[in-house]
């Protein structure tokens, strides 16, 4: 058997711990294992492709990123090309990917991706592709799964920020607005901002009202706590739009972000207290992954490769406590995973005086 593993979308920490549990679990049934360089990119000609051998996933388990490179800029189905007069179209190279796969006599994948690598395992699926998923995202919204490798990572970084921030906030009797990832979900903002201690928690699934916001930090001043830590996911809309963080290249997704500034410049004007804000950005998506993300991420690399053993076509490994089990990816894609605002995660924030702004 010779497979192939590939890395999509924006890397998150225990990439490395899943390539190299698929590799050592593939070795270990005599298969042979060739790594995609950058996506797919690797087997359209735009990068290598390369074999992957126990020697070449040894001590990588710890570390952040991915050896294989990754991008999220290739989607075969949409693959952007650059015209002589700068203009970008898109072509399908699907095709070309799956002929250029059969004549490296890759029998089977397993692609390591969020939702957009996924959607795209689907269609090689449904084109006859022999493919197996393993779910990838530090904004946890994948649904199907319990969690993703890579988010506790995320909201270990982003509450060892808020910790930061509150010596900084009440040396000063300032508000820090800190802005989280996540896209459309508050997962992040939500977990860091609770295990944090932050006082104001604003997410996309929980419709806010600054002046509810202004209302709790003059609240607490008039208690006689200056300070507040807000905490806001990078896709709350705010003034009834979303930010964006700039122009995104051809081929990539919205950038998202940008809402902390108008949020912190609004609570400013409104309160008279001094404002500041910051954005985390990829800090959230690089360092060693956590303990917890390093097994989750072995785990879903082993079955990933049990997948591939029992033809689990069009599948993807998902935790469903305590057990990692194969579900279709088609499942999985039909609606992303987002925070219940009933969750007791939410009531246990209210419960502790922490504001949604609602
Ligand atoms: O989906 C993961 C994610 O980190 C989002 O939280 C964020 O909006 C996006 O990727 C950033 O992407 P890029 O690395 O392309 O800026």
């Amino acid at each position: 058997m010779r497979i192939a593993i590939s890395t999509g979308g924006g890397d998150a920490p225990g990439l490395n711990a899943v390539i190299r549990a698929a590799v050592m679990s593939a070795i270990d049934r005599g298969w042979h294992v060739l790594g995609i360089k950058r996506g797919y990119m690797g087997l359209l000609g735009e990068d290598e492709v390369l074999p992957l051998t126990a020697d070449s996933v040894r001590g990588i388990a710890h570390l952040g990123g991915t050896i294989l490179r990754t991008t999220n800029r290739g989607n075969p189905f949409h693959y952007p090309v650059r015209q002589s007069d700068g203009t970008y179209r898109e072509v399908d190279r699907s095709d070309e990917l799956i002929e250029n796969a059969r004549n490296l006599g890759i029998e089977a994948f397993i692609t390591i991706g969020g939702d957009g690598s996924l959607a795209i395992a689907q269609r090689l699926f449904e084109k006859g592709v022999r493919i197996v998923g393993v779910p990838k995202t530090i904004d946890n919204d994948v649904s199907g799964t319990i969690t993703t490798f890579g988010f506790d990572t995320a909201v270990t970084t982003a509450m060892e920020a808020i910790d930061k921030l509150h010596t900084t906030a009440s040396s000063h009797d300032r508000v820090l607005v800190l802005e989280v990832m996540g896209r459309d979900c508050g997962f992040i903002a939500l977990h860091s901002g609770v295990s944090g201690q932050a006082h104001v928690i604003l997410i996309p699934e929980i419709a806010f009202d600054i002046d509810k916001v202004c209302a709790h930090i003059m609240q607490r001043d008039a208690q006689g706590k200056k300070f507040a830590i807000v905490v806001v996911a990078e896709g709350v809309p705010f003034e009834g739009e979303q930010g964006s963080l700039g122009e995104s290249m051809p081929g990539q997704a919205r950038r998202v972000g940008g809402v902390a500034d108008r949020i912190a410049k609004a609570i400013q004007a409104r309160t008279g207290k001094e404002c500041r804000s910051l954005v985390l950005g990829h800090l959230q998506r690089g360092g060693m992954p956590t303990g917890y993300d390093r097994l989750l991420a072995t785990r879903f690399g082993g079955a990933a490769t049990e997948a591939v053993a029992n033809a689990k076509w069009g599948h993807m490994v998902a935790l469903q406590t305590p057990h990692i089990v194969p579900i279709p990816i088609v499942e999985a894609l039909q609606a992303p995973k987002r925070v219940d605002p009933t969750h007791d995660i939410v009531r246990t924030a209210r419960r502790i005086g922490i504001s949604f702004g609602d």
